[in-house]
């Protein structure tokens, strides 16, 4: 027999919020109101919004209520997220329900990340992307991370990856506080610059071998700022959620490793200077995957020949979309994508 161990947990909570406090909670069905899905962050609990909203719960003294659910999950604090604030600095609501300390540290291959759960968010879905950034070959390249939070792809890229340094931008205050703080404690922050501010203002220019831009929904309000970083080519990662057409999903087509001519298969692209081929970590890649590709690329040549002052029609720059990644489904019809591109200048003879 199936045993579903999150359900058989939750009766095991049911059961114990029942013989603490039942004669409060016996005339209530609350079992509906319980956690369905929770994060650990070291002996942290961060519950979603969405359980413990019945008024049923202010009667019963906080403290008692809070270790009832730290004894059943144990863990000595627990907190309650709401969603996060799109304010730009993506800072999460979260509010420590018991505990009064906020900081957390979490060992994620082998790199040690802390941050305030209050303050700063910590992308538990992009873990694929951070162990993928951490296999690239970065040795010898200056690598520049867009968008660092506290260190998601700079930590993997300075420890595993071996990048001889990485500049860091990085707007929310308390994500900077934590990105230095891993930096140390990751032993690399000599092979770190961190910039604080909007990327598009504090950004170095012309360093860049390679630059992340790990931006959802869209990173391409920085695009300009990221190919003035580079030095006169390189490689962008560039994030972005794409929208699929429902209705269209059928056109998707089956591949084995490599694109080998993605332009028959999409339409209306401005892609004439970018080369075909490329992978993908998907078998099913989607039109619109490949549309987006095709059209952030030619953004992109655009962008470079207008920092290097290239006329339009003879430009300067060739990009080569070298892979496409799907991190994440982010919603309903919404893939979190990862575009990589090369960007270099066009071989004149
Ligand atoms: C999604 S989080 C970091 C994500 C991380 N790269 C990942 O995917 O796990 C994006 C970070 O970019 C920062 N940010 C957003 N816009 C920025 C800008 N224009 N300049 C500098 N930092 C920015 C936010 O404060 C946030 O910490």
């Amino acid at each position: 027999m199936k045993i579903n161990r999150k359900k058989a947990s939750l009766k095991v909570l049911a059961d114990s919020l029942l013989a603490k406090f039942g004669e409060i909670l016996k005339s209530e069905d609350f079992s509906a109101d319980l956690p369905k899905k929770w994060e650990k962050h070291g002996d942290l609990l961060l519950l979603p919004e969405s359980c413990f909203t019945l008024e049923i719960w202010c009667e019963i003294d906080e403290s008692d209520l809070w270790q009832v659910v730290a004894d059943h999950f144990g863990v000595s604090r627990v907190a309650k997220k709401g969603r996060i604030c799109s304010d730009g600095i993506r800072s999460p609501q979260v509010v420590l329900m018991k505990g009064d300390d906020p900081w957390v540290s979490h060992v994620d291959n082998k790199i040690k990340y802390c941050y305030d759960v209050t303050k700063c968010m910590f992308s538990a879905g992009n873990i694929t992307e951070k162990l993928r950034m951490a296999k690239l070959d970065c040795a010898g390249e200056v690598v520049v991370d867009m968008f660092a939070g506290i260190g998601y792809f700079t930590l993997p890229l300075l420890v595993h990856a071996k990048a001889k340094h990485v500049h860091a931008c990085e707007w929310n205050p308390n994500a900077v506080r934590s990105l230095k703080r891993n930096l140390r404690e990751n032993k690399v922050l000599d092979r770190c610059t961190v910039y604080e501010g909007d990327n598009r203002d504090v950004c170095p220019k012309g360093i860049g071998d390679r630059v992340i831009m790990g931006l959802i929904p869209n990173a391409m309000n920085s695009i300009e700022a990221a190919c003035r970083s580079l030095k006169c080519g390189g490689v962008l990662h560039i994030h972005h959620n794409v929208e699929s057409n429902v209705k269209q999903q059928d056109n998707s087509y089956e591949r084995s490793h490599t694109v080998s001519n993605p332009l028959e298969n999409t339409h209306t692209l401005d892609c004439c200077e970018t080369e075909p081929g490329f992978s993908c970590n998907k078998t099913r890649v989607l039109p619109e995957w490949v549309s987006w590709a095709y059209k952030t690329a030619s953004t992109v040549r655009h962008v470079m020949d207008q920092i290097h002052e290239q006329h339009r029609d003879a430009s300067r720059f060739r990009t080569r979309i070298l892979h496409i990644e799907k991190v994440k489904s982010y919603a309903p019809h919404v893939d979190h994508m990862v575009l990589d591109l090369r960007i270099d200048v066009h071989d004149e003879s």
